[in-house]
């Protein structure tokens, strides 16, 4: 199979061009916000991130894609801090990370989903989702106990801001039930709800569509593209389902084995034989 020779880093009209060739509204895609550099992550004898270097831009959907226990997941849990590599450094927004907590980090703007569901199953949607915004409010459980009035206030604040993204993802007729009673394509909608409470800048999403039906997974494309397009936010997608990721990343990054095999544009991935390779389980030196 032949395949295309890397084109030299694109600029933001190509982008712009190929999204409308793609039948997308074609939106700006901006400066660096984060650079992953040369991370490598070891779990005792495990390598599961191997000197991997990539950048995220501003606005665009970033889909990271590779077979499983390519390293992917751990890949977002360096990125939001869950994790600290042995190696390598991030930059986010022109400045080095260093020693930072997962609380630090969601306060930076960023927010994530998770592979497996991680809701409480026995609170409703709407309580769920308002979890989402504990990193935004300023004053602490005891002190709203203490002084009902300012507390109250900020609460309803927060409160219509939970309404919105309700209204948003259209859950309405949900947001009284508990999570634990809902099909699970409605509770990975949910999910993306608490994330987007936090009004993240960057937003990393593990899967988002992983057992979906298909109109279960329109549905939340549609949505993703919604929040990248409306809210300006900059995602990270990691998705097995390649008809997906072709239709709505604009860059994607692909891992084997903890090592990083290819990073383009959709097409170029597609059509690159070492992806081509690592999808059909061709041994690997
Ligand atoms: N907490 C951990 N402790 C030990 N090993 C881990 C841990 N997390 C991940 N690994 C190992 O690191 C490698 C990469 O795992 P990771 O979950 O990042 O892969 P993935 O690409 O997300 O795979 P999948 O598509 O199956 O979700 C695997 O070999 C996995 O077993
Ligand atoms: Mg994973």
């Amino acid at each position: 199979m032949n395949h295309p020779v890397a084109e030299a880093a694109k600029d933001d009209s190509t982008y712009a061009a190929e999204e409308e060739a793609r039948g997308l509204a074609p939106h700006r895609v901006g400066e660096v916000v984060m650079e992953v550099r040369n991370i490598t992550l070891r779990f005792g004898g495990v390598t599961a991130i191997r000197d991997i270097s990539f950048d995220i831009r501003e606005g665009e959907i970033r889909a990271i894609i590779g077979p499983n226990g390519a390293g992917k997941s751990s890949m977002l849990n360096v990125i939001n801090g869950f994790y600290h590599p042995q190696e390598g450094e991030i930059w986010f927004r022109g400045a080095r990370r260093r020693g930072m907590r997962p609380h630090q980090i969601a306060r930076q703007g960023i927010a994530r989903t998770f592979q497996n569901i991680a809701l409480f199953k026995g609170m409703t949607t709407l309580d769920n989702i308002m979890t989402g915004r504990l990193t935004k409010m300023k004053r602490g459980l005891v002190w709203q106990a203490l002084w009902a009035g300012p507390a109250e206030a900020e609460e309803i604040r927060h409160r219509e801001a939970v309404e919105k993204i309700i209204d948003f993802l259209e859950i309405q007729h949900i947001r009284k039930t508990p999570v634990g009673r809902l099909p699970y394509g409605l509770q990975k909608r949910v999910e993306l709800g608490r994330a987007l409470a936090a009004e993240p800048k960057l937003l990393l999403l593990d899967e988002p569509m992983a057992g979906m039906n298909v109109e279960e997974k329109e549905d939340m494309c549609r949505f993703i593209l919604d929040v990248n397009d409306e809210f300006g936010t900059t995602i990270v997608l990691i998705e097995h389902d390649m008809g997906v990721v072709m239709d709505i990343a604009d860059r994607v990054v692909v891992l084997d084995y903890g090592a990083k095999i290819a990073d383009g544009t959709p097409d170029e991935v597609r059509t690159n034989q070492n992806v081509i390779d690592a999808y059909l389980g061709v041994p690997h030196e």
